[in-house]
């Protein structure tokens, strides 16, 4: 049977095409610093939340380097040396359910997964606008160019995770709600 890492990854190929469809439609239309600040607000009131779930059922047992992986307060940060406070985190039903260790690791794969895609992020925001020098783009720069050698060592966290097929439903389910919800997030912040 293949990894779970491989599996995770073509069982949510679509979703994660709409929701890069969506934010590269939106990136595009990206003016001015206050258009890239709503950017930001989208991904810190989503993956801050939903990294406030997440931590109530993972922790450095779990995956070692928890605490490194983190993107809350790059976010805030970013939106800090714009000159813009965080907004309100999303609540309730604006994120997946995760109800145990297992559906929060689906979560974050979502979450780890999306540094694949922050520099290219990055990359176009910078030719969009001019931000202040060496600020705003923390989030989006992720871990540069350590990128693939943390990918690699949260896939094999992951990989080596004790997952039987009842919990490979829950991290997968995970990974889809986490993708839908965060579609639905942008959706509504348009
Ligand atoms: C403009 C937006 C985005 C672009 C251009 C983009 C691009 C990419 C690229 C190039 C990869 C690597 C694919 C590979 O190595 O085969 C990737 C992987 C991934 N991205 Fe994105 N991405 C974007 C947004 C996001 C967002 C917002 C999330 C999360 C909410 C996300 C989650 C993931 C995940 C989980 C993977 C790992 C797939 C795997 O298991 O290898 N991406 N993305």
């Amino acid at each position: 049977m293949a990894n779970i890492a491989d599996t995770l990854k073509s069982d949510s190929l679509e979703q994660h095409r709409e929701v890069e469809k969506l934010l590269v439609n939106r990136i595009r239309n990206i003016r001015t610093v206050s258009d890239y600040v709503s950017l930001l607000q989208i991904f810190y009131t989503y993956f801050g939340a939903l990294e406030k779930r997440i931590e109530k059922v993972i922790s450095v047992k779990d995956l070692p380097d928890f605490n490194s992986r983190r993107k809350t307060d790059a976010l805030a940060k970013d939106l800090a040396d714009l000159g813009s406070a965080p907004q309100a985190m999303a609540t309730a039903d604006s994120l997946p359910l995760l109800s145990n260790q297992k559906a929060a690791l689906g979560a974050l794969y979502v979450i780890e997964g999306s540094t694949l895609g922050g520099g290219i992020i990055g990359k176009m925001i910078s030719r969009q606008i001019e931000l202040p020098a060496g600020l705003g783009l923390s989030f989006f720069t992720g871990y540069g160019e350590q990128t693939e050698f943390m990918w690699a060592g949260f896939k094999s966290s992951l990989n080596a995770a004790s997952i039987d097929a009842d919990d490979h439903k829950i991290v997968t389910d995970a990974v889809i709600n986490t993708f839908r919800k965060f579609k639905l997030w942008i959706e509504q912040h348009v």
